[in-house]
């Protein structure tokens, strides 16, 4: 099947499972057969994985503050773990084998517990042999609700992906496959917008919730059939709100927009060629009393002040793939001339220390920095702070300063959200004492 069939291919709509109160909840990750191309081109569904019988699995909604309890089972017959994206969270919490649990093993039960203390547009994925698991499904939205959430009439999930299909509709198998690891990663050539509900009325004020989950793809989208403002970038708010424009998101990134529907709502990817449609939220009545005036911002989330002249200052170097610049690794990719995983993490930090980080890519592709357990203030050319964030997508031959407070104890991997570079040696760690 070539590029153009697909763009022939009419988008179904695509529904996100119903909403999980975390409370207490079990997530268990199994085999799911799952139907991405819509039935009357006569595919057979694909074999991925999911939670609790979907991908993309169960949205999870907590109050800010609140605890998010999961039983998580493993039902697949690899190791796993779930990493719970964004969330400044105890680091035991955290999801990441090797530095804060084992893997859980097939048919093996691991207690997830921990506060969700910044209200925000988060989600939970795989966090072993991520560029295979998260690839397959293992991924859900995670919704942490302010204690007072602004008006909207909607409230809707936008999980953005891609797939390498099949002529049949099947997953490629091409796994792991070193050409991908060394270039952008493993694209899809099948993309789309799943939505926790899939209509709205005329009139209505939506909150749009954007979460890029592939393992590769930054999504560029035109949002069509209403205006809208941006609201929040990774889950934190913005002081005030910015022009909806086209978000970009990298792999893991967040955009809530808040939107007024005059028409059907419509997603394109604006890949190189012609807009790629992704779906549609339907328009069905009309709303008797349309919210009036301006996009207000957020309730600001409190977070800790970073101290900007004392801080540390570091450089994290991107170095090599396809194309790259050489580094000593002895795998594709390194940050400052290590590839893979360290056993002394790259830096230690007291509790509350500022850093500012030069992220500074010298290859020839870009790169979705996460830090985990922390977010940090992006900082423009003339080092004012812009965005708070906890991924931060770096073009290929440009640096971005962060400044980011590490007031979070514990051990916190630091990786390129390209899930094929992370696994092929872009990956530190720092420890919080
Ligand atoms: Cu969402 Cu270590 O990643
Ligand atoms: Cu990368």
């Amino acid at each position: 099947m070539n590029r153009r069939q697909f763009l022939a291919i009419s988008t179904a709509c695509a529904l996100l499972p119903a909403t999980g109160r975390a409370g207490a909840m079990r997530l268990r990750a199994e085999p799911v057969a799952v139907r991405l191309l819509p039935d009357e081109e006569g595919h057979g569904p694909a074999e991925m994985l999911g939670f609790n019988g979907r991908t993309p699995g169960p949205e999870i909604r907590v109050r800010a503050g609140g605890r998010v309890s999961v039983a998580f089972e493993n039902g697949i017959d690899r190791p796993s773990a779930i990493h719970w994206h964004g969330i400044h969270i105890d680091n035991a919490m955290d999801g990441v084998p090797g530095l804060t649990q084992d893997a859980v093993a097939p048919g093996a039960t691991f207690e997830y517990d921990f506060a969700a203390p910044h209200p925000g547009t988060y989600w939970y994925h795989a966090h072993h042999r991520s560029w295979e698991q998260v690839a397959k499904g293992l991924y859900g939205p995670l919704i942490v609700e302010e204690r007072d959430p602004p008006k909207v009439d909607r409230d809707i999930a936008v999980v953005l992906d891609d797939w390498r299909l099949t002529p049949d509709g099947g997953l490629h198998p091409s796994f792991g496959n070193r050409h991908d690891f060394s270039h952008a990663g493993r694209l899809g050539n099948y993309a789309r917008a799943f939505f926790s509900r899939d209509r709205v009325r005329a009139g209505d004020r939506v909150r749009l919730r954007l979460i890029n989950a592939a393992t590769a793809r930054t999504f560029k989208v035109r949002i069509g059939g209403g205006s809208g403002a941006v609201v929040a970038q990774d889950g934190m708010p913005l002081a005030a709100p910015e022009p909806m424009g086209e978000p970009v998101l990298a792999p893991a990134q967040r955009t809530d927009i808040v939107l007024d529907a005059a028409n059907p709502v419509t997603f394109h990817l604006l890949p190189r060629g012609e807009p790629y449609p992704l779906g549609t939220l339907a328009v069905e009545g009309a709303n008797p009393a349309p919210a009036r005036g301006p996009v207000e911002p957020l309730p600001p989330t409190p977070v800790a002040a970073p101290d900007a002249k004392g801080a540390r200052r570091l450089t994290l170097a991107m170095e090599g793939g396809a194309m790259g610049g050489r580094h000593r690794g002895d795998d594709f990719w390194a940050f400052n001339g290590r590839s893979g995983m360290p056993d002394a993490p790259w830096q230690r930090f007291a509790r509350g220390e500022t850093a500012r980080i030069t992220m500074r890519n010298d290859t020839a592709f870009p790169h979705g920095i996460h830090i985990h357990g922390h977010h940090f203030h992006e900082l423009g050319a003339d080092g004012t702070p812009g965005h708070y964030r906890d991924t931060t997508l770096v073009d290929p031959r440009k640096s971005r300063d962060v400044l980011c407070v590490f007031d979070n104890p514990g051990k916190w991997l630091i990786h390129c959200h390209t899930l094929g570079h992370q696994a092929s040696g872009m990956k530190t760690w720092v420890e919080v004492a």
